[in-house]
């Protein structure tokens, strides 16, 4: 095998197109809680977003233990570490949804949802005893770096190493 399976490739892009717009949703959300005008279709939106990223997730892990992988492209020290950042993103794509479901679960916001009364819904500083809040914050930012990182290395490969490695996760099949 040379490449990721065409299911893994279009699963890849579609998680990068849904973060896109979970992170935008997400923060557009956090200045309407700011500003005390979060509305309920806002949550709706973003949760709808974070759930699918959540289920595409775990669909890629089946379809990867199902296809299988390319082969390490070597064994140096920084072919481990793009390893590991790929289990790190893995295990932050699965995380962090998590930590939005906990965040409903934890404060006024779910109470809201399940009343479909956006009066319920947190105000501004609404969140600031909500654990789940802060973590969910948190790793917004420790998946931007994971994914800065991981989208060095493509580059590194491209445009230093010039080793095609990115023709691995394209749909065009090589012969
Ligand atoms: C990978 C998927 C997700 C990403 C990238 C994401 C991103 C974000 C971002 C950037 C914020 C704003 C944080 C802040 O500055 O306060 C946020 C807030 C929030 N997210 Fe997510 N999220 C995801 C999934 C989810 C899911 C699945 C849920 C719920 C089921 C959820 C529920 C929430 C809630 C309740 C807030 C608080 C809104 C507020 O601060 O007003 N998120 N998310
Ligand atoms: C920003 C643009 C991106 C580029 C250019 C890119 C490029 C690539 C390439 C070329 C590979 C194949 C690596 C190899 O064969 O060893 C790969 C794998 C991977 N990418 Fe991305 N990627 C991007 C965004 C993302 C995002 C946003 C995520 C998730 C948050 C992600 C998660 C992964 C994972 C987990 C793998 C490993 C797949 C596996 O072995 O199961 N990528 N990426």
């Amino acid at each position: 095998m040379k490449q990721y399976s065409k299911r893994m490739v279009i699963v890849h892009w579609l998680t990068l197109a849904l973060l896109i717009a979970a992170w935008f949703l997400g923060d557009s959300l956090a200045d309407a809680t700011d500003d005390s005008k979060a509305t309920l279709a806002g949550y709706i939106t973003h949760i709808a977003a974070g759930a699918a990223i959540l289920l595409l997730t775990v669909t890629r892990l089946l379809f990867r233990s199902q296809d299988g992988t390319p082969p390490a492209m070597g064994l140096t020290a920084m072919d481990k570490v793009a390893r590991g950042i790929h289990h790190a993103l893995y295990t932050a794509l699965f995380v962090l949804p998590v930590s939005g479901v906990l965040t409903l679960a934890t404060s006024d916001a779910g109470k809201a949802l399940l009343a479909g009364d956006a009066n319920l819904l947190p105000k501004k500083d609404g969140y600031e005893h909500v654990f789940a809040h802060g973590m969910h914050e948190q790793l917004v930012t420790v998946l931007i770096v994971l994914v800065a990182v991981h989208l060095l290395g493509a580059i590194k490969h491209q445009f230093i190493t010039k080793d095609d490695l990115m023709s691995r996760m394209l749909l065009r099949r090589k012969a």
